[in-house]
């Protein structure tokens, strides 16, 4: 394919991924009103650059002419404070008429042997095109911002080190896994005193909604 053909390919992934950005910064938007916190604090999303498509085809074997069955060429990123937001995200996300998840990975029951911790859904979201409607895949990941923390920093350091992160950092890097992963817990329990302390914040600015944090 050259320059051309991938940005017709990728043009409704490009739409998929503003679209849904849209629809859940918008949810982000209608907790305000709401007297829970939101489950979502903040959401990004990006395409995957050609480059990165490239490699990983050829990383997993996946022939140019299926390239549709890679999961995340479209991504969206739901961050949460808290560890129970996440099954909030996860159950909003199942019970949603546009679009249907297809598929899951726990790497927080279960985290990867870097140390990397998200909830990851893959959904099928209906496009309407110009030809009718086209089904495109979203990887959608849902994470702590301590997760997201950490996978960030160790998302740069794969990139500094070309993915060869030497032993000792990368043995850092788990403890450091560990340690965002404790505090998530700690997180957890002074929820309550967390939400609290929200409250009395807000009823102190008066009413009207919390304000655009995003
Ligand atoms: P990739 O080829 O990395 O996309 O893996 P995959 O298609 O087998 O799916 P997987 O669920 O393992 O990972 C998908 C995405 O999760 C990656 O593209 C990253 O965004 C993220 N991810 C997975 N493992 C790690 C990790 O060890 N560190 C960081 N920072 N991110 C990770
Ligand atoms: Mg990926």
């Amino acid at each position: 394919m050259d320059e051309k053909e991938w940005e017709l390919f990728l043009a409704p992934y490009h739409q998929a991924v503003e679209e849904l950005k849209v629809k859940l910064k918008g949810m982000r938007s209608l907790y305000d009103y709401e007297i829970d916190h939101s489950p979502i604090e903040f959401v990004t999303g990006r395409v995957k650059p050609v480059a990165s498509i490239k490699e990983k085809a050829r990383r997993k074997s996946i022939p140019l002419h299926n390239i549709e069955t890679m999961q995340d060429i479209a991504g969206l990123r739901i961050m949460c404070q808290f560890v129970e937001d996440i099954r909030i995200v996860i159950k909003m996300l199942l019970a949603r008429k546009d679009m249907e998840i297809v598929d899951k990975r726990d790497y927080i029951a279960e985290q990867k042997e870097s140390g990397y911790r998200s909830y990851h859904l893959v959904a099928e979201y209906p496009l309407q095109t110009p030809r009718g409607e086209k089904k495109v895949l979203v990887e959608i990941q849902i994470r702590t911002l301590a997760m997201n923390f950490w996978a960030t920093i160790e998302h740069s350091l794969n990139y500094k080190y070309s993915g060869n992160i030497p032993e000792k950092v990368k043995h850092r890097l788990q403890r450091a896994s560990d340690a965002a992963s404790r505090l998530d817990d700690e997180m957890s329990e002074i929820r309550e005193e967390i939400k609290e302390a929200h409250a009395v914040f807000f009823r102190k600015k008066e009413h009207g909604p919390k304000g655009d944090k995003r």
